[in-house]
């Protein structure tokens, strides 16, 4: 919640500038921000009497959604409401707060997700085609509650919104780690409440399969380790993301990623068995027999089911990174191609999708399959999911198939939110007509799980994906960098009313390092460091699917807020604004930590791993206060200290416990400015 001084000069600039600068990104803390926005002189004031009333006859979904609004109102004003839920008894014409939609939406996509917002000092009504707009306008109603000394408010304003694009989605991969019901549900709220409408459910894996199936009970016995949705567990995700407007995807991953399938049916498999359940992450051998017709009987008598279970009229089939080792190895496999001319393992693999697309079709199941499916003689309803570039995104897309961007949204490889932000699906150089760009669906952050637990992958979702949901939902001219992380700071905060454990879990995993110490020098570490970006962990030290993911690593934050606010700071400095004071505090809190923390390391053995980083981080902060000194007493650092500063900052980049230093680059910016001539 903002504080109405601020708020106030917001609305204030944004009245004198929005309309002439159509560009002008932001307003209050809203995120994602609406297409159209326009202030209104007042504020509504939100008190006990309080009361939310839907006009016509609603939905289901809707009394359900407005509830649960009205009970997070309650939870954060802590305002004795009258009113316990929205039902229809509620009299719209003395309730403050209307609803009315015109029908139920389908949960499908392309479906109708506006909605029209009109706070006034007297009234509040949220109008929308669907229920599916109705959820949104609730969302942003909340985003807009305020307080000052008053007490609580909304300010006065005239919303239209509408999605930028239909696609809005989030890839869980609940294989490499299983991630339990709660997680999925905790997740699907804060999607809901930053306008995502897709959950793409990754189910099947080489380490393990995870959705109970009937016709083939080995998969779940088997291939699983005992951790797998039930059908019963299946129905409530679809259901609880359903009444959050949200529609849910299945993978299932063919051909390859297959050695769990295998494991429980090796007679599938294009190398004669048996298999295990892979415990190393990485790319892998196994893959379906795609000219053993009992894999078709087998995976149409699987799909059948499945396509039953999961409502939603899209089946995603993976078809990514196989390796085809085994095709090529296979005399049998190797003999079907010439006798049908097929002259590589992509036709190959072409010639499973076509097979497979046939049994997704008899049981109203549309395809959708990462970019390697993407042959041009599937037919023109396919979906292709672009990942290894956004070439493949736009040749697909020249070529008449829908598709959708996943390349730039992988959340995992814990790049700062600002990458993923600036990466627009549809940016105006495309090399694509009106008619082609129209087939850019939308995106998907893909959340995989090699590397996270249940405990810590809020933190790898939230709250960068809010930033990745505004790119799907706002208009493109949105993309002021600054403007995007101070409201997402906002958002972040009020996801944790949802049960996301991204912030409070922090907290957690440092008390478990200390040992139940008094946690706030390695608190002052950890905020200062991020864990290696990419795939570099993997380079760093084996992993298991069985290692721990407890350490100072998993701990340790992408987009780390305290380095990036100092590297701002320094910049400004730099800039010749004074800021001098709030430097040389942090350099020597900084400076001053390793004294602390060393006793917290000889208490916890855990943390020995990062005594070198502890004093790397003394040694360069004393290299920060040395250049500040230098500056402000406007004196040129000699050459020797430049060359001993560079040693010990480029000492610190290397890699401790599998995490970066992130100040290093405002050090580095503070010794380089201390050693110019012309200041
Ligand atoms: C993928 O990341 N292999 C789709």
């Amino acid at each position: 919640m903002k504080h109405a001084s601020f708020l106030t000069g917001w609305i204030m600039m944004f009245f004198s500038i929005a309309f002439a600068n159509p560009a002008k990104p932001s307003f209050g803390d809203l995120m994602p921000q609406p297409k159209q926005i326009k202030a209104v002189k007042g504020r509504f004031v939100v008190n006990e009497q309080f009361q939310i009333a839907v006009r016509g006859k609603g939905s289901a979904k809707l009394f359900k959604a407005a509830s649960r609004a009205l009970n997070r109102l309650r939870g954060r004003t802590g305002f004795f409401m009258r009113q316990a839920f929205v039902t229809k008894k509620v009299n719209p014409d003395s309730a403050a707060m209307v609803i009315s939609i015109q029908r139920p939406g389908n949960m499908a996509l392309g479906e109708d997700e506006s909605y029209e917002l009109n706070v006034s000092p007297q009234k509040i009504l949220l109008n929308a085609p669907t229920d599916l707009g109705a959820l949104h306008g609730l969302e942003t109603f909340l985003q807009l509650l305020s307080a000052d000394e008053q007490g609580y408010f909304l300010p006065a304003v005239q919303i239209e919104d509408a999605p930028r694009f239909p696609w809005r989605g989030l890839l869980i991969d609940a294989c490499r780690h299983f991630m339990p019901v709660k997680m999925i549900e905790r997740n699907l709220d804060g999607m809901a409440a930053v306008k995502m409408n897709v959950l793409h459910w990754h189910l099947s894996e080489d380490q393990a399969f995870r959705v109970e199936c009937k016709t083939f009970p080995k998969l779940q016995q088997l291939a699983s380790d005992g951790f797998y949705y039930t059908q019963a567990q299946i129905k409530e995700i679809i259901a609880y993301a359903a009444d959050r407007g949200i529609r849910v995807m299945p993978e299932f991953d063919l051909p390859g990623h297959a050695t769990s399938w295998l494991t429980a049916y090796p007679e599938f498999a294009s190398a004669p068995g048996p298999y295990s359940l892979q415990r190393e992450w990485g790319i892998f051998d196994p893959v379906f027999d795609p000219t053993n017709e009992g894999t078709y009987t087998f995976l149409e008598a699987f799909f059948k089911e499945m396509s039953a279970l999961f409502t939603d009229e899209y089946m995603h089939i993976g078809g990514d990174e196989n390796n085809g080792k085994q095709w090529d190895a296979n005399v049998h496999i190797q003999k079907f191609m010439k006798e049908n001319h097929i002259k590589n393992n992509r036709q190959l693999q072409s010639y499973f999708n076509k097979r497979l697309l046939k049994i997704l079709t008899k049981y109203h199941k549309k395809m959708v399959g990462w970019d390697e499916i993407f042959q041009p003689d599937l037919p023109k309803n396919i979906i292709i999911q672009s990942w290894r570039g956004r070439e493949s995104m736009v040749k697909a897309a020249q070529q008449g198939y829908r598709t959708i961007l996943s390349h730039g949204y992988y959340i995992d490889l814990l790049l700062p939110a600002s990458t993923h932000y600036l990466n627009d699906p549809a940016p105006a150089d495309l090399p694509l007509n009106a008619q082609q760009r129209k087939l850019i669906l939308g995106g998907e952050a893909t959340m995989w799980s090699e590397m996270v637990s249940p405990e810590n992958v809020d933190s790898r979702i939230w709250p960068r994906t809010a930033a990745i949901a505004e790119r799907f939902w706002s208009p493109a001219y949105v993309r002021d960098v600054d403007d995007m992380y101070r409201r997402l700071k906002t958002v972040s905060f009020h996801l944790e009313e949802l049960g996301l454990t991204h912030i409070k879990n922090y907290a957690v995993m440092l008390r478990r390092l200390t040992d139940n110490a008094p946690i706030e020098p390695l608190k002052t570490l950890v905020d200062i460091i991020e864990p290696v970006k990419l795939y570099k962990r993997h380079q760093l030290r084996k992993h298991y699917t069985y290692s721990p993911l407890t350490r100072v690593v998993d701990a340790a934050r992408p987009d780390a807020e305290t380095a990036r606010n100092f590297r701002n700071t320094v910049e400004k400095f730099i800039q010749k604004a004074d800021h001098s004071t709030s430097i040389i505090n942090r350099l020597v809190a900084w400076r001053e930590n390793d004294k602390k923390l060393q006793p917290l390391i000889h208490g916890s053995p855990v943390l020995k791993e990062i005594a070198p980083l502890s004093k790397n981080i003394s040694n360069c902060a004393l290299i920060g206060l040395e250049a500040m000194n230098y500056i402000l007493n406007k004196n040129k650092a000699p050459h020797e200290w430049r060359q001993k500063a560079k040693r010990i900052l480029e000492q610190a980049q290397k890699p401790v416990a599998q995490t970066e230093l992130m100040i290093l680059p405002a050090l580095k910016a503070l010794a380089k400015r201390a050693a110019e001539d012309d200041r």
